[in-house]
């Protein structure tokens, strides 16, 4: 039987991003991100911080997705908002307005997992883009984890692998601060490394068991190596910081691509997929579309907008939740830790 058409009003608020989304059905209708530049001067998001910005941004940010998908507010079936995991102050603007919103239009709440909403916005409408078949593996690379995730169904996920320490992201972020670059320090790494050699320096790699990662090796070698450097040369980052900014994504891509074919290898999965901001690093998606043609696997990549934290992955989550009646109740709080 077909499902009858839904409009989804998505939010997001789970870090330092305030986004709203309307989907129609699979389709996306709007996107809208407010990012959040306080944070640039300190190395970090400041949770105090964002929590005020996503105050001031939310009520803009939701109005302008609704007037971009050219619909009336009560055309909308259901909302969905991400309850965790993030900051808790980050996570509260973005649930209150959600219950708030569904409260007074008399329509159904739904709670969804940030990290499963990443996974999932590989199942968003794209005419570039195929969407995966089930079972695949999706390495779910973000500031805040990083996961080889078993997904056998829309809903059933499973992590089978996943960080015991940093983040990739905060590894790409650990690192550009080293360098001297603002926060969030990963996007300005993947623009220098693009002139730089991949091979000009090699740093420490993790061996650890199972499909975990370990990035705080990585992050400590890099650092000894810059200051044995700078003693013998003051301007050593300066002078090399292409082949450096190169050398440091080529570890952390060694790192993630390792453990997702051994994954691969052990589960006889074909079908990867990469998803979280990370994913937007074009030396990532490079690597893991080559291997994809050694290895005969097929590969799926985000468009770069449902990279980063965005509430269209969080309406079309919204959406197949909404298919299965599992709507949340008034009394949902925020949920920093949330599980998978
Ligand atoms: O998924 P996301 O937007 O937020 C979290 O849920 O954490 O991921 C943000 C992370 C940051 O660490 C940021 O530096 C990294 O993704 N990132 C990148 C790139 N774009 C974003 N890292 C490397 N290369 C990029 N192009
Ligand atoms: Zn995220």
């Amino acid at each position: 039987m077909r499902q009858k058409d839904t409009i989804i009003l998505g939010i997001e608020s789970s870090c330092d991003d305030t986004s709203a989304a309307v989907s129609f059905n699979t389709r996306i209708l709007s996107n809208v991100i407010a990012g959040q530049k306080v944070h640039q001067d300190y190395g970090g998001v400041v949770p105090e911080l964002a929590s005020r910005v996503h105050q001031q941004n939310i009520i803009p940010v939701v109005d302008t997705a609704i007037k971009k998908a050219g619909i009336s507010k009560k055309d909308i079936d259901a909302v969905a908002f991400t309850r965790g995991p993030g900051l808790m102050g980050s996570l509260l603007v973005g649930t209150s307005f959600a219950k708030a919103f569904a409260l007074s239009m008399d329509i159904p709440l739904i709670e969804v997992n940030h990290m499963v909403g990443h996974v999932l916005a590989h199942f968003i409408d794209d005419e570039n883009k195929g969407k995966p078949d089930f079972p695949f593996l999706c390495l779910t690379v973000s500031g805040g984890h990083t996961q080889i995730v078993l997904v056998e169904d829309y809903l059933k996920l499973k992590v089978i692998g996943s960080t015991i320490d940093d983040a990739a992201g905060e590894a790409f972020d650990k690192s550009a601060k080293l360098l001297g670059f603002p926060y969030p320090g990963g996007p300005l790494i993947d623009k220098f490394a693009k002139e730089g050699n991949p091979f000009a320096f090699s740093f420490a790699k993790p061996n650890i068991g199972s499909y975990d990662y370990s990035f705080s090796g990585l992050k400590t070698s890099i650092l000894y190596f810059l200051q044995k450097q700078q003693e013998i040369n003051p301007s050593f980052i300066e002078t090399h910081l292409n082949d450096l900014c190169a050398s440091i994504q080529q570890s952390i891509i060694e790192i993630l691509l390792k453990k997702i074919t051994k994954a691969a290898t052990d589960f006889k999965i074909n079908q990867i997929a990469i998803a979280g901001g990370v994913s937007a690093n074009s030396g990532l998606r490079n690597a893991i579309m080559d291997l994809g043609t050694q290895k005969n696997w097929k590969i799926f990549i985000p468009k770069f907008e449902y990279c980063t934290d965005n509430a269209a992955m969080i309406a079309i989550t919204g959406k197949f939740m909404y298919d299965r009646g599992l709507h949340a109740d008034q009394n949902v709080t925020a949920l920093p830790r949330m599980p998978f």
